[in-house]
């Protein structure tokens, strides 16, 4: 049978699948085979895969390493069930220890998704405390479940619809468009002391526990002062909750020099939630926590049908290695790094760049008409992704109002693709900002 044609798969997905599976493109690409950085559609045009497929793809698409471990494991055995003995889990657990560290977070349970991972991560919390309420951020995303959905904290990402009781949301460190009107350093970080009476006044006083992503990725990579979440985190555990740190997107080396993005601010979390870049493309999700959280479960049955299967074991394995094997942190670190600062060189010429962040290969650029007003520019960014689509680079977006270009690589990527990421960007801006006549001010033209 012929594969069918970019128009029939259109037509095919409008008749088959949800109306809400949604693609960013006017016209949209077919993409059917991946190389590490690159991905490759059905006419065989070459895409650097800059936004790692949603940021799932973290050592490299069909990494050769990872898929040979898949590829013995699925002829061997592809599944049981945890109700018997399978030697991938424990290894893989004993090895996700090691590389968090080594200290306290010690217990695992896997899951197929992160969304699963932050159900369980509220069941443990609210199992140990013996305490319902949550503290979780605006600007958050935590998955698509009604739990998740309820902790997320951007209405275009929540239904409207009855949410589980008992989640408060508290402002994000948006300093860029600080939602109390304030300046960092003078503020003193009032959106974390804030907390603080958030949870005197909105909560019974006692929370089951604190969920942030510490970067916030889809929320348009929201990257906080670095006393916002040591602050937070002392609040949670003065009023008994514990601190989960939601690691789907920042984990496991992506935003350089960690293995979690929590240890850049210095947070020992009680319990860490992953997925997508654990699994490389393979449906993996999961949680670590301490012993003491964990034994909350003692007694009470949980389970997960596909968790902890041989194959996503397999390949969960692999990436570790594979991370360890090629120094894939401190690359994440070393390229990420060169890749915001040709990012800021590049945002003088470019009167639409309002704001460059982000950590390792964790990065945004968020895209305004006016650097003044910071009105958001949501269709520019969508015409930049379709610019940039054309010229071979994939990237995303995110933000309340989609206007954050998000640029998150597979960590084996290079400098020179970082050139190439910032070469197409800089040649694609110039002609959104043309195509929208963006200008620069008169005054800064001047200079
Ligand atoms: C930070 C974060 N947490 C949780 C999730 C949910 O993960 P999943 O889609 O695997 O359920 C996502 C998904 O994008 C995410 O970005």
């Amino acid at each position: 049978m012929a594969a069918p044609t970019v128009d029939q798969i259109k037509k095919m997905r409008e008749e088959y699948l949800l109306p809400s599976t949604m693609t960013y493109f006017e016209r949209p690409v077919n993409i059917v085979r991946g190389q590490m950085q690159y991905v490759y559609d059905d006419q065989g045009r070459k895409y650097m895969d800059a936004f790692s497929a949603v940021v799932t793809i973290s050592v490299g698409h069909c990494h050769p390493d990872v898929v040979s471990k898949i590829q013995r494991q699925v002829g061997q055995l592809q599944h049981m069930t945890t109700l018997y003995y399978h030697p991938n889990i424990v290894q893989y657990a004993k090895k996700m220890h090691e590389m968090a560290g080594g200290g306290d977070l010690k217990v695992s349970f896997f899951t197929n998704s992160g969304c699963e991972a932050n159900e369980l991560a509220a069941i443990l919390a609210k199992n140990h405390t013996k305490q319902q309420e949550f503290i979780a951020l605006r600007h958050s995303f935590h998955g698509r479940t009604l739990m998740a959905m309820t902790l997320t904290g951007q209405s275009s990402w929540r239904h409207s619809m009855p949410y589980v009781f008992g989640v408060t949301h508290a402002p994000n460190a948006y300093c860029y468009r600080c939602p109390l009107k304030l300046k960092y350093p003078s503020c003193g970080v009032a959106c974390a002391t804030q907390v603080e009476d958030i949870i005197k006044y909105n909560t019974s006083g006692r929370i089951a526990g604190f969920i942030a992503e510490p970067i916030a990725g889809f929320g348009g990579v929201i990257h906080p002062p670095k006393e916002y979440f040591p602050i937070i985190a002392d609040i949670v555990k003065k009023h008994g909750g514990v601190y989960i740190s939601d690691e789907v997107q920042t984990g496991f080396g992506r935003t350089g020099k960690h293995f979690f993005g929590i240890s850049h601010w210095g947070v020992k979390p009680d319990i860490v939630t992953m997925a997508k870049g654990i699994g490389n493309g393979v449906p993996l999700g999961g949680i670590i926590t301490t012993r003491a959280i964990a034994e909350s479960m003692r007694g009470k049955v949980h389970f997960n049908t596909y968790g902890g299967n041989p194959v996503s074991m397999a390949a969960g394995l692999a990436v570790l290695e594979v991370i360890e094997r090629y120094n894939m942190v401190r690359n994440a670190d070393s390229v990420g790094t060169y890749l915001k600062s040709r990012l800021l060189s590049i945002s003088n010429r470019h009167p639409v760049i309002g704001d460059v962040r982000g950590l390792g290969l964790m990065l945004g650029v968020e895209l305004v008409k006016n650097r003044k007003t910071k009105e958001v520019a949501p269709k520019e960014t969508l015409r930049l992704m379709e610019l940039c689509k054309d010229r071979g680079l994939l990237i995303g977006k995110g933000g309340m109002a989609g206007n954050v270009v998000r640029i998150k690589p597979p960590m084996c990527v290079t400098r020179r693709d970082a050139d190439f990421i910032v070469g197409v960007l800089d040649e694609s801006l110039g002609v959104m900002e043309k195509e929208f006549r963006i200008r620069r001010p008169a005054a800064s033209r001047k200079r």
